[in-house]
């Protein structure tokens, strides 16, 4: 199911779907749909170039998806320092954040979330100066034209629109938003804000050092507010809790 904040935005599931009936074929109710999602993460980042990393597992899937965790998911035009607390909340500090946002350098956004909505920067007066502006009109004219902003909920840009193709993963992103140059207000406002910008600097010109901190990184990320031991289920299916699903 989708609500507001991830409609017209979860794609890929049926990889997931797939990878799960192959395992439940050789290794029935072991692995769970949320070690799986973090495996097929792992492996994505892998293939775009980044160097591999374990990732612990013993995840166990919930017993329901409350729609106030997609409402929490982060913003577009939400700020560093919005988003610093939010981050802290779980555990993970503004390192991690800036560390992670690279992986913004593949993947699409929908128009209503990039620099093209108007207001989008309201909150970020000093992203709005920093801007690249004839990239923000090509962001206009190519992906997102003011006549159809009534579509702006589907219409999708890529993150990173010098690598529309997807294939240059990784520290290219913060060499592209240090010149204002990003689709979200947030990954531009990095490059700005007093308090990541030096990180900003540091991994546009060490890409090792970045690839080191984003494995380190995901795997704490996906150590926030786990299920494990006897909490919840392995499903059977994972776009459903096992006592509804046919699976
Ligand atoms: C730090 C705050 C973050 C913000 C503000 C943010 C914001 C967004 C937004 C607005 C989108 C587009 C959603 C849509 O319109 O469909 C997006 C997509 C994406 N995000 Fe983030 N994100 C954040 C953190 C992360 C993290 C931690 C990761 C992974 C480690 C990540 C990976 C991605 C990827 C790969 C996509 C593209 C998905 C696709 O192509 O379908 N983001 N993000």
């Amino acid at each position: 199911m989708t609500f507001p904040a991830n409609g017209n935005s979860l794609r890929g599931l049926d990889a997931l779907d797939a990878a799960k009936t192959e395992v439940e074929k050789h290794c029935p109710g072991v692995v769970s749909c949320a070690d799986l999602l973090a495996y097929a993460a792992r492996d994505m980042i892998v293939l775009s170039g980044n160097p591999k990393y374990d990732v612990p597992a013993g995840r166990r899937d919930s017993f329901n998806t409350p729609g106030g965790l997609a409402s929490a998911l982060p913003k577009g035009n939400d700020t560093v320092a919005f988003l610093q607390q939010a981050f802290a909340d779980r555990g993970l500090t503004l390192q991690d954040m800036v560390v992670l946002e690279g992986s913004h350098s593949i993947g699409q956004t929908r128009c209503q979330n990039t620099i093209a909505e108007v207001g989008s920067m309201d909150k970020m007066p000093d992203t709005a100066k920093f801007v690249d502006k004839q990239f923000l009109q090509m962001e206009k004219q190519k992906y997102c034209p003011e006549s159809k902003e009534v579509l702006f909920g589907e219409l999708r840009v890529p993150l990173f629109p010098d690598n529309p193709n997807n294939s240059d993963w990784g520290n290219a992103f913060y060499n592209h938003i240090m010149k204002g140059r990003g689709s979200l207000p947030f990954d531009v406002s990095l490059a700005v804000e007093q308090t990541t910008k030096g990180m900003v600097q540091r991994y546009a010109s060490d890409s090792a050092q970045w690839q080191k901190m984003f494995n380190e990184a995901m795997v704490k990320l996906g150590k926030v507010n786990v299920l494990t031991g006897d909490q919840g289920e392995i499903r059977r299916n994972c776009k459903w809790i096992n006592a509804v699903s046919t699976a």
